[in-house]
């Protein structure tokens, strides 16, 4: 296994650290993020960039491939990730220009939140819509760590109930979103028996999504075993181009969203989506896939968290299609 270095303390002339993982370089200009290996460099967007890292930081590598861009990505084996380039870019592979390398996760995590931390400035939201925030662009502006330290609420009962986290509201910094000002933000009644005001309760689930301030982000609202029902607001484009190691499921839960699916290790084109309100589908487990929102949108993402699916996948013990119809 490769060394991870953490950033090097010295600054280039913007003003930005440079930062090292094993045979792996990052710097970054005013437009850009680079990338150098032996055998190769890269250059993304620095937007783009800082979009795909916050995720891969914040979902700790999230299921199977992130995929930044056609070119770079991690691939998580849960404990130790890949780190690669071209791995999964059919023209990379042909001429034999694909690097890959193996890392404990936990230090490749620590060094790519050092990264984000130090390269987005004051100003820029990696979570954020880009209509709601200001620009990933220029030399060093000051640091946003409220943004790139944030922390999913964690409820230990359902939200709202007595002594847990407050349901989302005007008053507690959680304004409906602009773009879902016609939910209906009314709440259901409960009629409790008495004795159990505790213990029963409701809310406006929709009410509460229209109130999320960031994008492509899913968090876990339900879990029964490894069922995980993860709901979302999505606006523009998932930053990522998300290889699955496992069948996920989409529920749309309100306006449209167009799915581009290729396949996970060549990015062939396989099918496109458009998925509209009430529209349940499928992704198989040999895909990747990136969802484009041109309007605000609600979706509840459903993951199996089972740790043994990635290998019954790999081995075709289970086929990639849950269903055949
Ligand atoms: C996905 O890759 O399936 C995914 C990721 C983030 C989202 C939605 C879907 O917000
Ligand atoms: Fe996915």
């Amino acid at each position: 296994m490769a060394e991870t270095t953490r950033a090097q303390g010295k600054t280039n002339q913007y003003g930005y650290q440079s930062f090292t993982l094993g045979g792996f370089r990052f710097e970054r200009d005013e437009y850009f993020a680079q990338i150098s290996w032996p055998g190769g460099n890269h250059t993304a967007p620095v937007d783009k960039f800082l979009r795909a890292l916050m995720r891969d930081v914040a979902w700790n590598f999230f299921y199977g491939t992130v995929n930044f861009d056609e070119v770079f990505g991690t691939t998580n084996h849960y404990g130790t990730v890949d780190v690669y380039a071209g791995l999964y870019n059919a023209g990379y592979r042909a001429q034999n220009k694909h690097h890959v390398e193996t890392f404990k996760g936990e230090q490749t995590r620590a060094l790519f939140q050092a990264m984000l931390e130090d390269w987005t400035n004051a100003d820029f939201d990696p979570f954020a819509a880009p209509a709601e925030t200001g620009t990933a662009f220029g030399a060093k502006r000051g640091d946003n760590f409220k943004a790139v330290r944030r922390q999913r609420v964690v409820a230990k009962r359902m939200v709202g109930l007595k002594d847990d986290t407050p349901l989302r509201n005007d008053d507690n910094g959680c304004p409906v979103n602009r773009q879902f000002k016609d939910v209906d933000q009314g709440e259901p009644e409960i009629h409790v028996e008495p004795g159990f005001e505790n213990e029963v309760h409701a809310f406006n689930f929709f009410g509460y999504l229209s109130r999320s301030d960031v994008t492509w982000n899913p968090s876990i609202t339900s879990a029964v075993k490894d069922s995980l029902l993860c709901p979302t607001t999505e606006e523009y484009m998932l930053p990522i181009i998300h290889g699955n190691d496992r069948v996920e499921w989409f529920v749309q839960l309100s306006d449209e969203i167009h799915w581009d699916i290729q396949d996970r290790e060549t990015g062939a084109p396989r099918a496109r989506a458009v998925m509209k309100p009430g529209d349940v589908s499928a992704m198989p487990a040999d895909i990747r896939h990136q969802g484009f929102s041109p309007k605000r949108a609600m979706l509840l993402v459903w993951e199996n968290a089972d740790s043994t699916l990635p290998e019954l996948y790999a081995q075709k013990k289970l086929k990639p299609n849950p269903v055949d119809f």
